[in-house]
């Protein structure tokens, strides 16, 4: 059965986040390849000033659509590779038409009475680190533009240089970002000490991997899940979301689901806006309808199978990707995932 996304809102009520959140995709290109990531590294389009300057009128439609009660924004800027070194050379240097674009967000932002809050995601692999913490200095006279550092326990590279930047431009770094995958908790299982570092001195969430034909080897059972979570409650209690999901279970407090599905939005280099998807996903990869500028359904689809409505531990659940987890070729165990976790709770704990 599908309901009306207006339907599905006031089903979740107040569980729904109060920040409304843009995924504002450049392009695809970048000069390394995550095992995990579907982007066309070579692809070109959006690369220019003037296609970066077109998403403007977009972004100003979807801030026309967002509910009364969001309190902030972000904008989350992304590639590809924002930050690549072959962007920023003495010929040619990117970062201006960033600037462009920034300050053309904030005077949008003006308009319509919203606190601009920019996000930069990126693999921290740039060798122009000099030039780049001078224009994050600069750009915070303007405006409020913090880093999203990625890590990955697998798939990614992970070099000298990034350890070096993360170093240098850690007064800059909001989070780090890491991707849940099944050779993720694999690695985490055995252990890294890099992860153990970045743990200790930033805060990590752990998203849901949403993968294509091609990586769906990668995509965590349920039961791979599951051990991950008790990873998180026995060594990582701090990781987001589950880790604040422990002492919100603990003491019975309101959780807002933590994979947002409403108010965001997802805009395209090709100037496609989705609510998450991506024009290239295939409807028959994820199990029930999939409707591109809506992931309400898929949330609803979620919410029924799991019968959370009535799950004791609602109210404090952050619940998972609804759109990760209708992937449909990932094996699932009966039962929800969460639940047993939550279930496992040590008596002390609870
Ligand atoms: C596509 S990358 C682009 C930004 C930058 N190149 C980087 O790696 O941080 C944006 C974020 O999405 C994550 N990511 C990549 N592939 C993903 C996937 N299939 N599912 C979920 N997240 C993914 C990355 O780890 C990164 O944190
Ligand atoms: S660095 Fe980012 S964009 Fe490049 S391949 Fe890795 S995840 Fe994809
Ligand atoms: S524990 Fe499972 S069934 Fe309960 S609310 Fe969370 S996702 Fe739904």
């Amino acid at each position: 059965m599908e309901l009306p996304s207006g339907l599905v809102k006031e089903l979740i009520g107040p569980k729904k986040p109060k920040v409304a959140e843009i995924e504002l995709t450049l392009f695809e290109n970048c000069d390394v390849n995550c095992s995990f990531c579907g982007h066309e590294k070579k692809a070109t389009v959006g690369m220019t000033e003037e296609e970066m300057l077109s998403k403007i009128p977009l972004i100003s439609d979807f801030l026309d659509t967002i509910d009364d009660d969001i309190s902030l924004v972000n904008l989350h800027l992304v590639g590809g590779e924002l930050l690549q070194d072959r962007l920023i050379t003495e010929k040619q240097n990117v970062l201006t038409s960033y600037r462009k674009l920034i300050e053309a967000y904030k005077v949008l932002c003006q308009e319509k009475g919203i606190i601009p809050r920019v996000l930069l995601v990126s693999n921290m692999l740039t060798t122009k680190t000099e030039i780049i913490k001078e224009w994050l200095e600069e750009m915070n006279q303007l405006v409020f533009l913090k880093l999203i550092a990625s890590y990955d326990l697998y798939g990614r590279p992970i070099t000298k240089k990034y350890l070096e930047n993360i170093e240098y431009l850690k007064n800059y770094i909001s989070n780090i970002n890491v991707v849940v995958t099944k050779e993720a908790i694999n690695k985490l299982k055995v252990g890294d000490p890099v992860f153990d570092s970045l743990y200790q001195r930033f805060p990590i969430f752990m998203d849901d991997f949403l993968p294509d034909s091609s990586t769906q080897q990668m995509i965590p059972s349920d039961e791979d899940y599951f051990q991950y979570l008790q990873l998180v409650l026995k060594k990582y209690p701090k990781l987001l979301p589950f880790g604040e999901a422990i002492t919100k279970v603990k003491n019975s407090q309101l959780n807002e689901i933590q994979f947002t599905t409403f108010n965001k939005c997802n805009i395209l280099p090709n100037n496609v806006v989705t609510n998450y998807l991506w024009d290239r996903h295939l409807p028959e990869s994820f199990v029930g309808t999939i409707n591109f500028q809506d992931n309400s359904n898929m949330l609803y689809h979620f919410l029924e199978s799991n019968q959370c409505l009535s799950c004791e531990y609602y109210q404090s659940c952050p619940l998972r990707c609804p759109v990760s987890w209708s992937w449909k070729n990932r094996e699932r165990s009966l039962g929800c995932v969460n639940r047993r976790f939550f279930d496992s709770f040590p008596e002390e704990l609870v």
